[in-house]
């Protein structure tokens, strides 16, 4: 029997008799992906943690979206195969620099992406994800200022399409704050047919919205700004056959599984964030033999960032 066979067998086993559930992020590594009852973005995971009737959620992911599942479901035993599988972006802002902020803005809204620390989340008004920023950014009150966070590329992203003047932190995520516009123009040139979907938090994301927004708000015919799922959505529906992929690569291994009849190019080979990538499935099979690594949130702060990620799922739902 090959060890991966061995694996997974061992983990279906294990995840039947425990009554436990896989979640698995789009850029997991590709066996993590296949193991998993569910693959998505960050909003689709949470509304899976939200749904789910499993006893234990095997997050395969990093630690603000397994702390974000056990916010959601505290009932529920939440996993982590690997504590050390962080965010870059999430370790631009904690709850103190979030608190001086608001002070410097007082009856601001905060608007604070899902790349954020639990505490963090408890300082917030909304939370939002790639998915639905623009939607949460429409919902809040337009006589309110707004103080977006942690990411800037994100945040210019949804000041552009929504047209509200926001506050924005200077954060960024180092894997796609390096995809830039050379490097797009660059594989445009070798690919001129192909479609183009970009992660908002892209470092390019800025140089293309004017181009972008002005022909509609999701983009032109050859270039979207897109939520890792809704690349996924996106590359089904859409009648192009050959894509751009301007996000993490792990991204690819779904998209190609899915469209094995279109061809996807990533926009930069070494986009790869290491903390995703922790993830394994030794490592999964271990946090299903000893339940490890468990990932709960102290009650009094995930009650109050409890409120951000709700006023976010009913504005999405
Ligand atoms: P998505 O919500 O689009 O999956 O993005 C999450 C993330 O961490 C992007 O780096
Ligand atoms: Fe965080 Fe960037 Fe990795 Fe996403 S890709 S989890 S934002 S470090």
């Amino acid at each position: 029997m090959t060890e991966l066979k061995r694996l997974t067998e061992e983990i279906n086993r294990l995840r039947k008799d425990k009554n436990a559930v896989i979640l698995a992020h789009n850029y997991q590594v590709p066996e993590v992906q296949d193991i998993a009852d569910y693959t998505g973005d960050s909003l689709g995971l949470s509304q899976m943690a939200a749904d789910t009737d499993a006893d234990i959620i095997v997050f395969c992911g990093v630690h603000f979206m397994a702390e974000t599942a056990s916010i959601i479901s505290p009932d529920k035993k939440v996993l982590i195969p690997d504590l050390g599988a962080g965010c870059s972006l999430a370790d631009t802002i904690n709850a103190d620099q979030l608190r001086e902020w608001k002070n410097e803005h007082p009856g601001a809204v905060v608007v604070s992406y899902v790349n954020t620390s639990a505490e963090v989340k408890a300082e917030t008004d909304y939370c939002c994800t790639s998915a639905n920023a623009v939607k949460v950014v429409e919902a809040v009150p337009e006589d309110k200022e707004i103080l977006f966070l942690p990411d800037m590329f994100l945040g210019a992203y949804a000041a552009k399409v929504t047209g509200r003047k926001m506050h924005i932190w200077h954060g960024e995520c180092h894997v796609h704050a390096g995809i830039r516009v050379p490097e797009i123009k660059d594989i445009r040139h070798s690919h001129p047919g192909a479609e183009m979907m970009i992660h908002p938090e892209c470092g390019c994301t800025t140089n293309f919205l004017y181009h972008s927004v002005n022909n509609s708000t999701n983009g032109d015919k050859d270039m979207c700004f897109l939520s890792t799922g809704g690349m996924i959505k996106h590359a089904k529906e859409s009648e192009s056959k050959e894509f751009i992929v301007a996000t993490e690569t792990g991204m690819l291994h779904r998209l190609r599984k899915d469209n094995p009849d279109k061809i996807f190019y990533p926009a930069k080979e070494d986009a790869v964030c290491k903390y995703m990538k922790m993830i394994t499935l030794p490592k999964v099979l271990k946090s299903l033999q000893e339940e490890v690594f468990e990932v709960k949130v102290p009650e009094n702060i995930a009650h109050r960032a409890k409120k951000s990620i709700d006023r976010m799922l009913e504005i999405t739902a």
